[in-house]
């Protein structure tokens, strides 16, 4: 069947791939599929700046309508099919998942399927919500955080929230249970950069780790200039001359972030290095966007269409075929191959895909 074509969205699917045999599945690179990524929704409360810039997402940007997203009925149910593919990690991700409504109720819908189960948020909405994510069966959490300084904080997700609202957040997730918690920053060269070790001191003795994420070009969007990255390399360079650091094997195969230790003995960080150190040789990730296409890369042009599927009464037998018609012929690497022209290129949206 022929799958249905939306520009930027949803592309065609591979035509000669076979029906899975129960063989293990691997991409044309030999890359097995460990990871599935659930965009909930493409709104968000922020308007980070090189995420979703207030001037192209504003007021007459036209967000998905209710009918075109997945039901979380929809969505547990490709769930489970990717877990009998050998997923065994599914992160719920937005734009900002806690903006959809009763998002617990997903969770208690892909708790029992026995993956790893974790959230990644921008942590505003997350005090008053995470007592029910966490009885809902929520195991892990991921929190963005690009600044400690409230100005500098305001001005990078341009909605005016306050740095409180999300310590306040990270905190209610330690009372419900679900430390530590990773952190995420993502370093732009001159906006927040001056923040780097203040993160580093912060979070230094919590147990937490913080992840510093080099800017990346994903959508087509935000501006993104090389001169804008500030290379892990220099973030390792900079947090070390205060605080000695240590390299760290990874915890396994195609984990994103480099570790490192302090040396003495305070814990760890993490550096995402997707410009300057491509990762995409173990990539093991598949994403699930919120109106039901799959994208091999956070940097497709093209997604694939399940909904039309899911929504015509196929059985799962069918949808199995389509997710792994779609991984066997997957041959995505677009870290390594990145070049001015690429970033210029029309991507998937990071807020439409998520992180
Ligand atoms: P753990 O399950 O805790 O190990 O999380 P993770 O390492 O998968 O990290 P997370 O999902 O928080 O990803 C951190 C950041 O890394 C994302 O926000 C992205 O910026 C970046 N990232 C994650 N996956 C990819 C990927 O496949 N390609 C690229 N280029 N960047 C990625
Ligand atoms: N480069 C790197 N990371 C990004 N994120 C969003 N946009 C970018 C980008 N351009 C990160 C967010 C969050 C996760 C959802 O993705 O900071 O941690
Ligand atoms: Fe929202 Fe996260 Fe994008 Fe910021 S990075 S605009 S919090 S989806
Ligand atoms: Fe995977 Fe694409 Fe990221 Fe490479 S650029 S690590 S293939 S998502």
């Amino acid at each position: 069947m022929a799958e249905k074509v939306i520009p930027i969205r949803v592309a065609g699917a591979p035509e000669s791939a076979a029906p899975w045999d129960g063989a293990a599945l691997r991409d044309t690179l030999g890359r097995p599929i460990r990871d599935l990524r659930i965009s909930v929704t493409d709104r968000c409360n922020f308007r980070c700046v090189y995420c979703m810039p207030r001037k192209v997402f504003d007021a007459n940007y036209r967000f998905l309508p209710h009918a075109a997203i997945l039901s979380f009925e929809e969505i547990a149910r490709v769930a489970r099919v990717f877990v009998s593919l050998g997923v065994k990690k599914i992160r719920l991700t937005g734009g900002e998942p806690l903006v959809r409504k009763d998002l617990a109720k997903l969770v208690a819908l892909l708790a029992p399927l026995g993956a790893d189960l974790t959230l990644t948020t921008n942590g505003s909405l997350l005090a008053r919500q995470i007592s029910a994510l966490r009885r809902a069966g929520l195991q892990r959490l991921t929190v963005s955080l690009d600044s400690l300084d409230d100005a500098t904080f305001r001005a990078m997700n341009d909605a005016d929230y306050p740095v409180a609202s999300v310590l306040e957040g990270i905190e209610a997730a330690v009372a419900a249970g679900l430390a530590p918690v990773k952190i995420n920053m993502v370093v732009k060269r001159g906006v927040n950069d001056h923040q780097i070790a203040d993160m580093a001191r912060r979070w230094r003795g919590t147990g937490h780790i913080v992840r510093f994420i080099e800017y990346m070009d994903v959508g087509s969007t935000n501006g993104w200039r090389m001169d804008d990255v500030v290379p892990s390399a220099e973030v390792v360079r900079r947090i070390g001359e205060q605080f000695p650091l240590e390299p760290v094997e990874p915890n396994y195969t195609g984990e994103v972030a480099e570790r490192w230790r302090y040396r003495d003995g305070a814990g760890e960080i993490g550096v995402i290095a997707s410009v300057t150190q491509a990762f995409c040789r173990d990539c093991n990730r598949m994403r699930l966007s919120t109106e039901g296409a799959l994208y091999t890369c956070l940097f497709a042009q093209t997604g694939h269409d399940l909904k039309a599927l899911l929504r015509s009464g196929a059985p799962d037998d069918a949808i199995r075929d389509r997710i792994a018609a779609v991984w066997r012929a997957r041959g995505d690497r677009y870290s390594e191959l990145r070049t001015a022209e690429t970033a210029r290129l029309r991507k998937v949206e990071m807020s439409y895909i998520g992180g």
